[in-house]
């Protein structure tokens, strides 16, 4: 898949580092040549002679190297590559990045290249979550930079939060979603997610608690198999992943207009929480108390949009709807699959004492025509993952 391609390897100054090693014994193990490349900070935490041991090519540190530039100028290495890659990517090349500092190698091949960057984000929690990279980061993806992780998890400095580079095994897949080699590669998905806001008048709403985090970890892990996905999303609260194509609604109707418009495609997924009814008499202006007395709310069904593309002249192969339950989760999930017409129904026990709503984990079973598969409870990028690679062999 990797095989006849290179990549232009920046290992920056973090931790994480020493997970490089792995991911050049990955690279080279698919086939790919890697051009390696330090950071003074890199150097720190791995040495020149394991990395250029393990890529079998010298390893590039220096700007103002006379000898480097004699045998290939820092704007022809910037260019000899398929893909740059840059893990871990610290807070301080981010911040490098999105200022377009070229003060080193790095940010010099950075700012020099004409091919697709790919970071893969790694430092402390409050570092990540800090204002300033996160204002990056958002400039970094507007500049087309593509991300993979960080991840949440235990990290080296004793604190636990996202931070944590995403491991080898995922830079890979994201390494082939950027060069476009996945199993999905040529495959439209649609991805459905987050609430919908259903108006009562110009100012006011109603909602629900979804975040969007489980559609947002799906759509990202369908991108990085490598298949097109037009992502529609109401006002989550997590941000679109990047390199999908994304459409913002507000409502349901507006989002089963979008999730038409995108078809044909090769699957459908709605992880979104559609409000059930919408407001029939919203007000065209902003309703006032007064001597009219309270408000009286009336309401209409809205399309159903799992069942509307179930039963669609287009109809995708797949098509795989999501049900939060709090009792006897596997049956109801298997009547709503009944129901709503489409292939599979993820269907989690969104109980209190479950602690999955809101939460980093969720334990999903899987109803298919076959019948109800329970999976371990894991990340939601995990089950993210794993229902990404089930599409991509349902779809084989
Ligand atoms: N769904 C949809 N359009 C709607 C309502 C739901 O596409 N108007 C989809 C959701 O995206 C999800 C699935 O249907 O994939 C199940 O949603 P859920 O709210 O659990 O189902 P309901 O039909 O609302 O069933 P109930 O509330 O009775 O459990």
């Amino acid at each position: 898949m990797l095989a006849g391609r290179r990549i232009t390897l920046i290992i920056g100054g973090g931790i994480a580092a020493y997970k490089c090693l792995e991911l050049i014994r990955l690279l080279r193990g698919a086939g790919s040549a890697v051009t390696p490349v330090l950071t003074a900070g890199g150097a720190q935490f791995v040495t020149p002679l394991s990395v250029a041991a393990l890529a079998g090519e010298r390893v590039f540190q220096d700007l103002f190297d006379l000898k480097d530039e004699a045998e290939m100028g820092h704007i022809e290495l910037s260019r000899a590559a398929d893909l740059l890659v840059v893990a871990p990517a610290t807070a301080d090349l981010m911040a490098k990045m999105a200022g377009g500092h070229a003060d080193d190698l790095a940010s010099t091949l950075l700012m020099a290249t004409d091919k697709r960057v790919l970071i893969a984000p790694a430092m402390n929690v409050r570092m990540w979550e800090h204002p300033a990279t996160q204002r990056n980061l958002a400039m970094l993806t507007g500049d087309g930079v593509l991300t993979v992780g960080p991840n949440a998890g235990d990290m080296a400095c004793g604190e636990f939060g996202p931070g944590r580079m995403a491991e080898p095994s995922e830079i890979m897949a994201a390494i082939g979603a950027a060069l476009g080699d996945g199993p999905l590669k040529g495959r439209h998905v649609i991805v459905t997610s987050g609430p919908t806001h259903e108006p009562i008048d110009p100012v006011r709403y109603i909602a629900n608690r979804s975040s969007g985090a489980q559609g947002a970890a799906l759509a990202a892990a369908l991108r990085d198999l490598g298949a097109r996905v037009s992502f529609i999303t109401g006002p989550a609260s997590v941000p679109p992943p990047a390199g999908v194509a994304v459409t913002r609604v507000e409502t349901a109707v507006a989002m089963r207009d979008a999730a038409l418009a995108a078809l044909p495609a090769d699957a459908a997924i709605c992880a979104a929480a559609v409000a059930d009814w919408r407001v029939a008499n919203a007000g065209a202006q902003k309703i006032k108390k007064g001597a009219a007395g309270l408000p009286v709310l009336e309401f209409a069904e809205n399309p159903d949009i799992l069942t509307t593309l179930s039963t669609h002249a287009q109809r995708p192969a797949l098509v795989v709807g999501f049900a939060a339950e709090t009792e006897d989760v596997a049956a109801h999930a298997t009547a709503k699959r009944a129901r709503k017409g489409c292939d599979w129904i993820v269907a989690n026990d969104v109980s209190p004492a479950t602690g999955i709503m809101g939460g980093a984990e969720n334990a999903v079973t899987l109803i298919t025509a076959d019948g109800a598969e329970d999976w371990p409870r894991l990340p939601k990028a995990e089950v993210a993952r794993r229902l990404a690679a089930r599409i991509a062999e349902a779809l084989a």
